[in-house]
Parts: structure tokens; C-alpha cells; sequence
């Protein structure tokens, strides 16, 4: 998993370009578009027909990321984000949201509640040092687990790496994180030791086409 925490501390070396404010918020979203699989526009329905729109992650999205996270059980928070955090703070907010989408990618999962929006999941990943490869990491809120969301999020998420070219995708989770060993599982992913016996690698070749898309 992304090491949101570690990234806060300055240890992660992902660019920050800043090309995001350079351009006007429009076409920054008409640049943006054009590097994800344009399927994500479609939405993705649940089995009742609930909508959930599905998009790239923008600096404008900060503060529904901060109720969103804000609303998580403390066990959900914990197993995301591998540490005890209550809310997260705005430094760490704006490297989750301000992406520089030509190397990093993250898609944001919103439904409407009562004419508001509210974020339902989010899937990310970070491009490693080497190039190749990358880092995900994936939420989906309490009430919409077990419905099929997690799994679209994270097909996209591979489709967008297989799109760029990128040849592996890892990722770094709790041994104790049972829901999450089996849903990757379940989506063709490896698991193997760590050098940290709490946790987990995944990992997923993306030389071929991921046998759940
Ligand atoms: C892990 C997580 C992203 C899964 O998302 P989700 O939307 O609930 O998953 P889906 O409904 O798409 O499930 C896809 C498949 O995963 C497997 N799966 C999902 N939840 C499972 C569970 N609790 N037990 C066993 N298998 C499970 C199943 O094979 C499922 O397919 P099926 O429904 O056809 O049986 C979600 O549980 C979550 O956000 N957990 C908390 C945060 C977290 O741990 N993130 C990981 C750190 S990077």
C-alpha cells in the first residue's frame, strides 16, 4: 500500500510539479480525462441501479476527502492508512488530491446523498523510482463494501497502468487485513512476505490482461 503517512514525513520521491494550477481548472480536467480509460466516465451502478460517478482526482476534491475520511470507522482509517489517524492533516490532504496525473493516477467514487456529494472509495496509485512500476492503494466506505465497487475501482486503476505502459503494480498490506488479502486475491494479485512480518506485498503483473477485466 502507498504510504500516505511516510509520503507526509517528505520521504516518498513522487514529483510535484504543480502543473495542475498552471492550467485553468478546465483544461486541466480535459488533460486529465485523457489519461485515464474513457470507460471511467461511464459510472459504475450497484445491483439496485445506485449511480456512482467515477473521476480523476482533483485539488477541488480536498475537502470531500476530509469528510470522507472524517466518516470512516477507526478500523477502516487504521487498516488504510497502517497507522491510528483521526483525520488527516491538510498538508496530507493536498498530496492525495493535487496530482500530478501524467505519472501518479487516483480515481474518486462519488454518489449523491440528499443532493450532496459524498465520496464512496477512492483508488490511487504512485509511480515507483524505477518507472515501471507502481504503488496502490484503495477505500471503499463502510456501507458500500461487498457491492462490487472496490473491484471496478481497482480494474480501472489496473487499466490505467496497463494504458501507460507500466509493467507491475504493488502494494503493501497489514497481515491482518483478511478482506483485503482476499479481495485481491480474488482479482489475480500475489501475495507474498514482507520484510515487515505485519505486512503483506501484493503484487500484479501487468504484462497480461488482468483476468478480471
Ligand atoms: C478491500 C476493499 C477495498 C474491498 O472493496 P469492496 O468494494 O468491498 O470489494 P468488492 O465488493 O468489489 O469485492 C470484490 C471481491 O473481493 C472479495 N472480497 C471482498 N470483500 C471480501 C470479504 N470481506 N471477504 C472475502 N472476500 C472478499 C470477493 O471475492 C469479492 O467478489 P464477490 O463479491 O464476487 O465474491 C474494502 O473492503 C475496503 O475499503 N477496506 C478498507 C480499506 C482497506 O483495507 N484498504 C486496503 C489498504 S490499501
Amino acid at each position: 500500500m502507498l504510504s500516505d503517512l511516510a509520503l507526509e514525513a517528505g520521504a516518498s520521491p513522487v514529483a510535484h510539479s504543480g502543473s495542475a494550477d498552471a492550467l485553468g481548472a478546465r483544461s486541466a480536467a480535459a488533460e486529465c480525462g485523457r489519461l485515464y480509460p474513457a470507460r471511467i466516465a461511464d459510472g459504475w451502478r450497484d445491483a439496485t441501479g445506485a449511480l456512482v460517478r467515477i473521476r480523476p482526482i482533483a485539488a477541488a476534491d480536498a475537502e470531500l476527502i476530509r469528510v470522507f475520511v472524517h466518516s470512516l470507522s477507526v478500523e477502516t482509517r487504521y487498516l488504510r492508512f497502517m497507522a491510528a489517524v483521526k483525520q488527516l492533516s491538510p498538508q496530507l490532504i493536498d498530496r492525495l488530491t493535487r496530482l500530478d496525473h501524467r505519472r501518479d493516477a487516483a480515481l474518486i467514487a462519488i454518489t449523491d446523498d440528499a443532493g450532496e456529494d459524498r465520496v464512496v472509495g477512492v483508488a490511487r496509485y504512485a509511480l515507483n523510482a524505477d518507472g515501471r512500476s507502481c504503488e496502490f492503494a484503495i477505500i471503499v466506505a463502510e456501507d458500500w463494501q461487498g457491492r462490487g465497487l472496490g473491484r471496478h475501482l481497482l480494474t480501472l486503476l489496473v487499466e490505467t497502468a496497463v494504458a501507460r505502459g507500466l509493467e507491475r503494480m504493488d502494494g503493501e498490506v497489514l497481515a491482518v487485513n483478511r478482506t483485503m488479502l482476499a479481495f485481491v486475491r480474488a482479482l489475480g494479485f500475489g501475495v507474498s512476505a514482507s520484510a515487515d512480518p505485519a505486512t503483506r506485498r501484493v503484487h500484479l503483473g501487468l504484462d497480461r490482461r488482468p483476468a478480471f477485466a
